[in-house]
């Protein structure tokens, strides 16, 4: 069926439910979805219980409780639909909204699913929230002042990332927070912190495009920026959010020589933004994917719930904690890029990988995998391996890889499945981004396994999905 009719049945589906309990995904489309969803279900008037989840797998389905209420997943689901069936959840207390690949239980109960994996070129780059937001459009037009949080889920989970900017549905919601006044769509240097980086640093963090002498180096970034009048001075902590059109049109055509200069693609230089003007200015919830981080640091740091407040507009007490969640967020995970750099990657041929042991919680070294990749050997995925602090007997892999990689037939998602469930664990994911939860004991044969895997699909070179 088509994507249309999909969620109209989702939406019958919804107006049936007596009571519904809302799973979701503890990163920024996760909470960002459950938003959604559950102020559009609670706007009809229908009961509605979050719980948020790591990710499902064995241990954590016991959460998911086996009452008579109707259970939406979103942001996950799609991948699990084993651990339901395993768990005796009947098919019509089950609605899944999602956009990770898709794999059907083993057993034969077809569980109903929205996911944008389904629909085709359109819809394919839209993620969990995106699909809760068209649900709860349809549930009442009056929700399109939900479209904000969708183009943050959407943002967060890297779907402007491949062309620089949101594309189909995913673009035609950002239009629909346009129509409200709710966001601002703009073009801009395709650099994180617009909103609250000083310049320099917003430069000399860029790594898509490198800056020829920008990137990596802070000092660099400043005198150009006060060598063309940007900064008064050294010191001066202006963000781009702050440049009038003159300022900003002169910085991007300096940028632009400079990597002309250098012989590289001008390409990937500017990239769509979505900004919020009713959020006060140098906050990090004035842009999408600044906003996306605040409640990625609340979620990944087991507290979804603060980003769940944040995105039902509490700037009280709840964004206090949320502001703490981001600084200790930003400095752990500098921290991880810096200790994998540090550390060196072993090579094992087809991947590059690092175990970093109970350094770090596993619900954020996918995030310090994807930032150290440019600096590693981009060519090659990244593996991180690490313990589980609940679950000792467990090892929680995250894996990495570019655009170009899967140009070449690598699909992470295929190997981590594929790899995991030989060993008695469980994955899923995206081909570019993938995960995995596998048992303690079995990691160097698992990275053979998964490296052997890697090898064949670039040997066979298949397009990837
Ligand atoms: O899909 P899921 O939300 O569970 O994935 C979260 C992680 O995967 C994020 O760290 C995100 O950056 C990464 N990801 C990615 N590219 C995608 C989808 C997800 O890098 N296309
Ligand atoms: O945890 P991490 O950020 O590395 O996850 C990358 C992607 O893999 C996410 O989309 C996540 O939902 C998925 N994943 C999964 N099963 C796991 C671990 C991660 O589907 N056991």
């Amino acid at each position: 069926m088509g994507f249309i009719e999909d969620i109209n049945t989702a939406a019958e589906i919804i107006l049936d439910a007596h009571a519904i309990t809302l799973v979701s995904h503890i990163d920024a489309d996760g909470i960002t979805s459950e938003a959604i969803a559950a102020q559009a279900i609670s706007r009809l008037g229908i009961p509605v219980t979050p719980i948020f989840i790591r990710q499902l797998e064995p241990l954590t389905m016991k959460h998911v409780p086996n009452d008579d209420t109707l259970k939406v997943f979103t942001d996950l689901g799609a991948g699990q639909q084993n651990l339901m069936e395993e768990a005796g959840l009947p098919s019509d207390r089950i609605l899944i909204l999602d956009h990770h690949i898709n794999q059907p239980a083993p057993g034969g109960t077809v569980y109903t699913q929205v996911n944008s994996r389904f629909y085709g070129p359109e819809y394919a780059k839209c993620s969990a929230a995106g699909v809760a937001y068209m649900l709860a459009r349809k549930l009442d037009t009056a929700n399109a002042d939900l479209a904000e949080l969708a183009v943050i889920g959407n943002v967060g989970d890297m779907m402007a990332r491949e062309s620089c900017g949101l594309c189909g549905i995913a673009r035609g919601i950002a239009e629909d927070g346009m129509k409200t006044g709710h966001i601002h769509i703009t073009k801009g240097l395709n650099c994180y912190g617009l909103s609250t980086r000083p310049l320099h640093l917003c430069l000399a963090n860029s790594d898509d495009p490198i800056l020829p002498g920008i990137s990596g180096n802070p000092k660099a970034a400043a005198d150009l920026l006060l060598r063309i009048g940007i900064y008064k001075k050294s010191s001066d902590q202006r963000v781009w959010e702050e440049l009038d059109a003159a300022e900003a049109k002169h910085l991007a055509s300096v940028v632009a020589e400079q990597l002309i200069a250098n012989g590289e693609s001008t390409e990937r230089l500017f990239a769509e933004h979505y900004f919020f003007p009713h959020e006060p200015a140098r906050s990090p919830l004035r842009n999408a994917s600044e906003y996306a981080t605040m409640l990625n640091a609340c979620g990944r740091w087991a507290n979804p719930k603060i980003g769940e407040a944040i995105c039902f507009g509490d700037r009280g007490q709840r964004y206090r904690e949320a502001e703490h969640m981001l600084r200790q967020h930003r400095s752990i995970i500098r921290e991880l890029y810096e200790y994998i750099l540090n550390t060196g990657v072993a090579d094992a041929g087809s991947l590059q990988w690092i175990h970093t042991g109970d350094a770090y919680p596993d619900t954020i070294v996918g995030i310090g995998a994807g930032m150290a990749l440019s600096k590693l050997n981009p060519a090659k995925p990244i593996m991180v391996l690490c313990c589980v602090a609940d679950e000792p007997d467990m090892v929680k892999v995250s894996m990495r890889t570019n655009e170009r990689v899967l140009r070449r037939g690598v699909d992470l998602q295929t190997a981590l499945v594929a790899a995991a469930a030989e060993f008695g664990g469980g994955g899923g994911g995206h081909n570019i981004a993938a995960g995995a939860y596998i048992p303690k004991g079995c990691e160097d044969d698992f990275i053979r396994r998964v490296n052997e895997l890697i090898a064949g699909q670039l040997e066979t070179g298949a397009p990837h999905r």
